[in-house]
């Protein structure tokens, strides 16, 4: 019971990663706001998880929808401990394949969506005295890769925002953490976009030759969401495999 009845914001939370982060937070004994675009598989998985957790739906990169999803979290829980932004969206491909039209979306989605979260989020920490916040950026925000200049650049921004905001709210006690995780087989966004011969080349330059679960990572939001990070802040927490090494 690590995060005994902390509120706990979830974006991005009907599949892959969300999905393992929202029934980590449940067990651990938190409330949970579920939010995704994909209402289908939200609504369905918040009925399973029970009347802990509530699902909306949300699109990260709207204000007037974090407006709206921040409100039904204090009125249904009475606040919000803990903020997760993990909804995010991948592209890949050279700089000359790519369009201005994708670098825009996925800019929209993965930085200003986490830059609103954190606009609208944290007023209500600092009302309640502090909170976390988790910034899911990724190992292509660690150094530089071939065909990631979207989607790297979304994660080095979200990287960075996470330290600013670390200094901005340290002093409202306000802790704001990054975790950059590996390939994570398990989930839509990597293994339903890379083909079976890229996954093999991909497995075989990971140091510990296997794949990050999302288990793994769903560990680590438990840690920096629990009062056992008090004293962390401002960090990039691997989660890879040793790739970053
Ligand atoms: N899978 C990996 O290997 C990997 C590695 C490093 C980082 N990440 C990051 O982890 C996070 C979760 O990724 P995943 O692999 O679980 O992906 P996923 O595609 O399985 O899940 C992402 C979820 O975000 C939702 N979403 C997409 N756009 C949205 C929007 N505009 N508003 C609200 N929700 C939206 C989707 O509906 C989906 O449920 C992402 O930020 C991703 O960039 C993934």
């Amino acid at each position: 019971m690590r995060l005994e009845d902390k509120v706990v914001f979830l974006t991005g939370a009907a599949s892959g990663m969300g999905e393992s982060h929202a029934r980590r937070v449940i067990a651990e004994g938190g409330y949970l706001l579920m939010t995704d675009i994909a209402w289908d598989a939200g609504e369905q998985l918040a009925a399973e998880l029970g009347e802990r957790a509530c699902f909306a739906r949300h699109d990260i990169s709207s204000e007037s929808q974090w407006a709206q999803a921040t409100e039904l979290a204090c009125e249904r829980f009475g606040g919000i401990d803990v903020l997760v932004n993990n909804a995010g969206i991948l592209t890949r491909g050279d700089i000359q394949s790519e369009t201005v039209e994708t670098m825009r979306k996925v800019l929209d989605i993965n930085v200003v969506g986490t830059w609103l979260g954190i606009r609208a989020v944290s007023p209500v920490m600092i009302k309640r005295g502090g909170g976390s916040i988790i910034n899911i950026s990724s190992q292509v925000a660690y150094r530089g890769w071939p065909n990631y200049s979207i989607y790297g650049a979304s994660k080095w921004a979200i990287r960075g925002l996470t330290k600013h905001m670390a200094m901005e709210l340290a002093p409202h006690n306000v802790r704001v953490n990054a975790i950059l995780p590996g390939a994570v087989d398990e989930t839509g966004l990597f293994s339903g976009r890379l083909g079976p011969d890229l996954m093999a080349q991909v497995k075989e330059s990971i140091p510990l030759k296997r794949f990050v679960t999302k288990d793994q990572v769903s560990s680590l939001v438990v840690y920096l969401a629990s009062d056992e990070s008090a004293a962390t802040t401002g960090t990039d927490n691997l989660v890879d495999g040793g790739v970053s090494i």
